[in-house]
């Protein structure tokens, strides 16, 4: 982290340092000497932040301290997934995650875990039999239900909500062609069989759907569809994520709205999750799914010009229209207090966020509230409008 390197080189005593250092950021992040924004959002939703290893462990206490004061809902970015708790058959690390659980019942938070199932960031070995075939269905159903009761099992009555499953469905409504619904063979059964293991493993939490696009028409109906299917079965799911790696010009306020809409019909608490704005050519446009651009060409001088054009400063003119995104975002969403359960960005300041390396690595972004000198942008001085 480039925060923690700063610290470090100041080589007089760091805990001074800190210390220091975090008293001028809570006098200096609160800007308006008024309101945090849990104070802000109070009546309307929750609101949180996805947390990093640095922030849970206490490596980095500025952004801790700005968190405990700001938000009252976490996610863990990644500690809790499954290549990483269980990376190798008889390997297993918890460290982070059980960090994330004693950062978020110390600070009185509303803990989300993330994520149960999902085809990214899980190990080859969760889809394979040990003689390196692929598994049968009835062999990765019951691998699911082993990574469930592990992981849900371990943080039964400390995780208040999981997210239980991640991106499964296609912009055409459709399942993915992922690794899950291909080993299992049918979608809708390894959708019954991750709501049916968590509520399971974790009994009196909250079970959420979880997905990027979700505001897309054909997209959401699908969502829709699997959502009913579900209800149909008597499965328990209480709510789903709307993810909002959303950019400058899209999407569309109505397609938000009606999103909204939508997912409340059905009966189920409604997040927006995953919060950040992108300011970069392209991704500013819209979602690019996949790895194309991390292709090496893209870092070329000649594209590296064009994609990524801001890397010293961000200037004032895209930062005002930042904090109008984002203050028009959470008009619509004050508008729709009723059904937003809770508003999550993913993370705090622009130095975290994974919008530097996705879908084109090394790029200087700047999706998030606070920058990567901890200071309050004038995009979260915008909410308090
Ligand atoms: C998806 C996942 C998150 C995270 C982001 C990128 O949205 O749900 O866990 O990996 O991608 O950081």
């Amino acid at each position: 982290m480039r925060l923690i390197a700063v610290l470090s080189v100041t080589a007089v005593p760091i805990l001074f340092t800190a210390n220091s250092l975090a008293t001028e950021a809570a006098v200096q992040h609160n800007v308006n000497n008024k309101e945090s924004l849990q104070q802000h959002f109070n009546n309307d939703f929750k609101i949180g932040v996805a947390v990093n290893d640095e922030i849970v462990s206490g490596l980095d206490p500025l952004s801790a301290e700005i968190i405990t004061e700001q938000f009252n809902t976490i996610t863990i970015e990644n500690a809790m997934k499954a290549e990483i708790v269980n990376p190798l058959p008889e390997q297993f690390n918890f460290t982070a995650a059980d960090q994330f659980i004693e950062f978020g019942k110390n600070n009185n938070m509303f803990i989300v875990g993330h994520t149960l199932v999902w085809h990214n960031q899980t190990p080859e070995w969760f889809f394979k039999q040990k003689n390196g075939e692929q598994n049968s269905p009835e062999q990765q159903i019951e691998r699911m239900e082993q990574h469930i009761k592990l992981v849900a099992g371990r943080y039964r009555g400390k995780v208040d909500a999981w997210d239980v499953l991640n991106e499964v469905i296609g912009d055409d409504g459709n399942y993915r062609q992922t690794v899950w619904t291909n080993v299992i063979g049918s979608g809708d059964e390894m959708a019954k069989a991750a709501f049916t293991f968590a509520a399971k493993y974790a009994p009196n939490t909250e079970l959420y759907y979880n997905d990027f696009n979700a505001w897309k028409p054909a997209k959401r109906d699908g969502i829709v569809k699997m959502i009913k299917m579900l209800q149909r079965e008597g499965i328990k799911i209480d709510g789903i994520g709307i993810q909002a790696h959303w950019g400058l010009n899209f999407p569309e306020r109505h397609y938000i709205e009606e999103a909204i809409d939508t997912y409340a019909a059905l009966g189920l608490k409604v997040m927006i999750t995953e919060l950040d704005i992108d300011v970069l050519p392209f991704t500013k446009e819209g979602q690019v799914i996949g790895q194309g651009f991390m292709h090496p060409q893209f870092q070329e001088q000649e594209f590296k010009a064009y994609l990524d054009p801001f890397t010293h400063h961000l200037p004032a003119v895209i930062e005002a229209k930042l904090a109008a995104r984002y203050a028009e975002l959470f008009e619509i969403f004050q508008a729709k207090r009723e059904k937003i359960d809770r508003v999550t960005f993913w993370g705090l300041h622009d130095g975290m966020s994974w919008k530097n390396d996705y879908p084109i690595p090394n790029r200087t972004n700047y999706p998030l509230l606070w920058d990567r000198q901890l200071q309050p942008k004038a995009a979260f001085k915008a909410l308090f409008n």
